[in-house]
């Protein structure tokens, strides 16, 4: 088949990518010349594991190409999936969807024949039939049908997630449209991958209730490792106690600084305001939104606490500043509110973490960027563990107890145990959840 993807962000450089591997011929479209210069060079704007080699082997393929020209990219496409940012509104919560208007309008004055619109951005409900309505009107008499197919994949194990899913949905309203997405995930149908067939809406929802409840079980666990610190349990404990029912499952019941992301923030966002807009309020994710606010702040107070309650002049080395391991993204992490509070409190904070600085430097001022743990607890204060690279998971204790000038660890990710870091030196160790 031949398929075009609008928008090369995580979402759709991954697609367009994987699809390529499938063994379709595929264009990546992008408004953003310098990134399709970068793209053409075989280099990716984005860290995303292995994402470069598969682009690569695919490009020299010649299976896989891209460009900015989306006119010419469209003749005698089979689908055209697009995949443009839909960013948080400003000041209102409401998914942006401005780019994804644009794209649909900007698709149906390019198109000469039929062909699926796919939107596999996360959109709220009822934009797919507004994608069609768009383009019915720009181009009267157009022959098209819409699709919903959004996606699930994790960023850090982007390529995993898309090559074996834990299921496909699409959202789908016509039988010559549903032949054509047959035979775009036939590789992975063939592998007996589920297919979850429903109509737009449905399609659209599952996306953001899945997000939202992912959402909803991380802030769970952090609400109960609170409660764990005021009665001496071991929330490493509770979640393995819960996780062990089947039917509550062990994943995303770590307790943390609270999540982050671009996805989220966004979509509970997103679902929130759908729910008021259809006088059915979402009232457990409006309440995930303001606890996870609560997480971070409660990170806070912690590390002041570990600082014997000021901050003024105190030396910070804070490890890991993205959202999450294996990724550069900073979009909403944690550590853009947690960083900025105790700079605000005199703390002198440096950073390390292997990929975010290209990003982070912009997002946060005032830090100085380190290039390891053991240079930045030179004489130090206390040393936070904010994202759980596998580079802070065996760091030499003994060496860092040393160098601080107070040696205290303030652990957000549980990475490591109260015995070995007090036994290695440390004179205090704060972790999330355990009493
Ligand atoms: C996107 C959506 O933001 C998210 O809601 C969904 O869950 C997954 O897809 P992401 O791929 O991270 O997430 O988007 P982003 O990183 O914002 O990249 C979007 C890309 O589209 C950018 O490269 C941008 O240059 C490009 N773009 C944007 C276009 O090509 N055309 C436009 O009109 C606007
Ligand atoms: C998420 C969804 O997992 C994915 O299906 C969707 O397509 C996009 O959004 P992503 O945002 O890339 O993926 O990262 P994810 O691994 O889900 O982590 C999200 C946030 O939750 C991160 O800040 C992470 O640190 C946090 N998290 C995750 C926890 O705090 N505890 C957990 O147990 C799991």
């Amino acid at each position: 088949m031949k398929i075009v993807v609008v928008g090369t962000g995580y979402v759709g450089l991954v697609s367009g990518v994987c699809f390529s591997d499938f063994g379709h011929e595929v264009i990546c479209v992008d408004t953003n010349q310098d990134k399709v210069d970068m793209l053409r060079r075989g280099e990716v704007p984005i860290f995303e594991p292995n994402l470069d080699t598969l682009m690569r082997s695919n490009m020299e393929a010649g299976r896989l190409s891209f460009s900015t020209d989306l006119k010419s990219s469209l003749e005698a496409v089979d689908a055209v999936f697009i995949a443009v940012g839909t960013p948080t509104r400003r000041g209102d919560g409401h998914a942006d969807l401005q780019y994804v208007f644009a794209a649909a309008e900007e698709i149906a004055r390019s198109l000469s024949d039929y062909a699926v619109v796919v939107t596999k951005s996360t959109v709220p409900v009822g934009t797919n039939r507004q994608i069609a309505d768009i383009m019915a009107e720009a181009v009267p008499g157009l022959e098209f049908d819409v699709c919903s197919n959004p996606e699930f994949l994790r960023e850090g194990a982007a390529i995993e997630d898309f090559m074996r899913p834990d299921r496909v949905v699409i959202g789908i309203e016509s039988d010559r449209a549903a032949e054509v997405m047959d035979a775009i995930y036939r590789p992975l149908s063939l592998r007996d991958y589920p297919v979850v067939k429903t109509d737009l809406e449905t399609a659209e929802l599952i996306k953001y209730a899945a997000n939202a409840f992912l959402a909803t079980k991380i802030t769970f666990i952090n609400e109960m490792a609170a409660l764990c610190e005021r009665v001496g349990a071991d929330i490493q404990q509770v979640a393995k106690g819960m996780g062990l029912d089947g039917r509550i499952g062990n994943k995303f019941l770590h307790a943390g600084p609270g999540y982050g992301g671009s996805c989220f923030p966004k979509d509970t966002m997103a679902l929130a305001r759908i729910g008021q807009e259809h006088a059915s309020p979402m009232r457990i994710v409006e309440t995930v939104i303001d606890v996870n606010e609560r997480v971070k702040a409660r990170m806070i107070d912690k590390i002041v606490d570990l600082c014997d309650d000021d901050l003024a002049g105190k030396k910070i080395a804070v490890l890991g500043v993205t959202f999450k391991p294996n990724t550069d993204d900073m979009r909403d992490a944690p550590s853009l509110t947690i960083i900025p509070a105790l700079v605000g409190r005199g703390a002198e904070v440096r950073v390390v973490d292997p990929q975010g600085q290209a990003e982070g430097e912009a997002l946060l001022p005032n830090v100085k960027w380190i290039e390891n743990p053991y240079r930045a607890a030179n004489n130090a204060d206390a040393i936070v563990v904010l994202t759980e690279w596998n580079e802070f998971r065996g760091l030499n204790l003994e060496r860092l107890a040393k160098k601080m000038n107070s040696p205290r660890m303030a652990d957000l990710r549980n990475v490591y145990k109260r015995e070995q870091v007090l036994a290695a030196g440390f004179e205090r160790y704060v972790p999330v959840g355990i009493g």
